[in-house]
């Protein structure tokens, strides 16, 4: 049996997709032979609450040189991290001068050392996929390419003194090695630092039925009160909770050193939250189960009926959480011609699994689909809003969260 990344209790499986290609890997045609699958399930440890991964893969085979996720795709996420920084802002207490010092954990493109160092902070960038990693190197955003350490937060602790924040986003829910993760934090805080973090909320992903954020980047789905135990465990306290929309409903949470800092009654009110929605049972994560087998099936019947009526059908977004529902569900080339996305990288190459081709997003709006699947959900109002011409054109969107549904966007 499968112990706890945590805490090492025994965890209790509630989902197995079965064998599961690497979602944010796009593979070329001469890459469909060596393509890696791995077997996704998904347990909940009844002990300290923490929803994880049973089985993982190697870090080093999903954030690398050639890694396919650049942050500053979307419009939404880049003023999303601008007010991340500004909220920052009240919390910070430099432990010396007037500027804090920031350190990120995964800075991706730079997306918000950016903003933080337009906002005057000292930030450095901790990326582990080194083309990413160049990409704010050439802005001029100090950017070091590792994966964060406790071994690593000595080294930075030693060259450039203690953090007034750590901060992350989408970050900490990719790290398997978790325990050292919040050591480092830990031992690079000043006593008076903060370690800010968001991640996809579970309740949230439990209320849409939203399982396409279950692939094996994310090894953990996080809610308060399974951040404020492994808090615990490290030496530090959850101090604020503040709920975030992106990514499909997201929590931000403040730690801080135990003690340090006086919790804000927000934290006590979402434990409360969590356990009035039944979270503390196995209730809620079976009918999470269920519902992911109806909305699979439900999408593949939809397909096949489009199909039989002869409509031209287009994903719109290679997104890395499209490939749990396509690969589930058995869609393929014969029911999604191809898929859309502004990313240079995906172009060109096939989607994880099904190998359905990767456009460019001309190929969508030269030519519109009769029905364009939304695979970016997340990003929906941002997509709708500039798809005006898609509808007008007499276009409709094939969306299937929380349920199955073909229509207009309603915009
Ligand atoms: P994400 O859901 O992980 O943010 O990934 C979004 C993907 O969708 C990324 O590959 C970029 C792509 N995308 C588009 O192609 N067009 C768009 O308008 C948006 C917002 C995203
Ligand atoms: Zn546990």
């Amino acid at each position: 049996m499968s112990r706890c990344l945590a805490c090492s209790a025994q965890i209790e499986p509630f989902i197995d997709f079965g064998s599961m290609p690497i979602a944010n890997h796009f593979p070329t045609r001469a890459g469909f032979r060596d393509e890696f699958f791995f077997n996704l399930a998904v347990a909940r440890c009844p002990s300290c609450e923490l929803v994880q991964l049973v089985e993982l893969v190697e870090s080093t085979r999903m954030f690398h040189d050639h890694y396919a996720y650049f942050s500053s795709t979307s419009a939404g996420m880049v003023s999303h991290f601008a007010a991340f920084v500004d909220e920052l802002g009240p919390v910070l207490e430099p432990h010396s001068g007037t500027r804090s010092f920031v350190v990120e954990l995964g800075s991706n493109d730079g997306i918000m050392l950016q903003h933080l160092e337009a906002a005057g902070h000292r930030a450095l960038g901790i990326e582990p996929s080194a083309n990413v990693a160049e990409v704010a190197r050439a802005r001029g955003l100090d950017t070091h390419v590792a994966f964060f350490t406790t071994a690593l937060a000595h080294a930075l602790r030693e060259a450039h003194g203690p953090a007034d924040a750590v901060v992350g986003a989408n970050v900490l829910c990719h790290v398997d090695a978790i325990g050292d993760v919040l050591e480092g934090v830990r031992s690079l805080l000043a006593p008076r630092g903060v370690f800010c973090f968001e991640d996809p909320y579970l309740p949230e992903i439990l209320a849409r039925g939203a399982f396409d954020q279950f692939y094996e980047e994310h090894v953990f789905y996080f809610r308060a009160r399974s951040v404020a135990k492994l808090a615990a465990r490290h030496g530090l306290e959850l101090i604020d909770v503040a709920p975030r929309v992106v990514h499909g409903g997201s929590m931000r949470y403040t730690l801080a050193q135990a003690g340090a800092r006086a919790p804000s009654p927000r934290v006590a009110a979402q434990l409360a939250y969590e356990t009035s929605l039944g979270l503390d049972t196995p209730a809620p994560y079976e009918a999470l189960a269920a519902k992911v087998s109806r909305l699979a099936v439900q999408l593949r019947e939809t397909l096949e009926q489009l199909r039989a009526e002869g409509k031209r059908v287009q994903g719109y977004g290679a997104t890395a959480k499209s490939s749990t529902m396509i690969n589930y569900a058995k869609l393929g080339p014969e029911l999604i011609e191809s898929i859309c996305d502004v990313t240079p990288a995906k172009q060109g190459r096939f989607s994880p699994g099904a190998h359905i081709p990767i456009v460019p997003h001309e190929q969508f709006s030269a030519n519109y689909p009769d029905v364009a699947l939304l695979f970016a959900w997340n990003h929906a109002t941002e997509i709708f809003a500039k798809e005006r011409g898609f509808e007008a054109a007499g276009g409709q969107w094939l969306t299937y969260l929380p349920e199955v549904a073909l229509g207009s966007s309603g915009q």
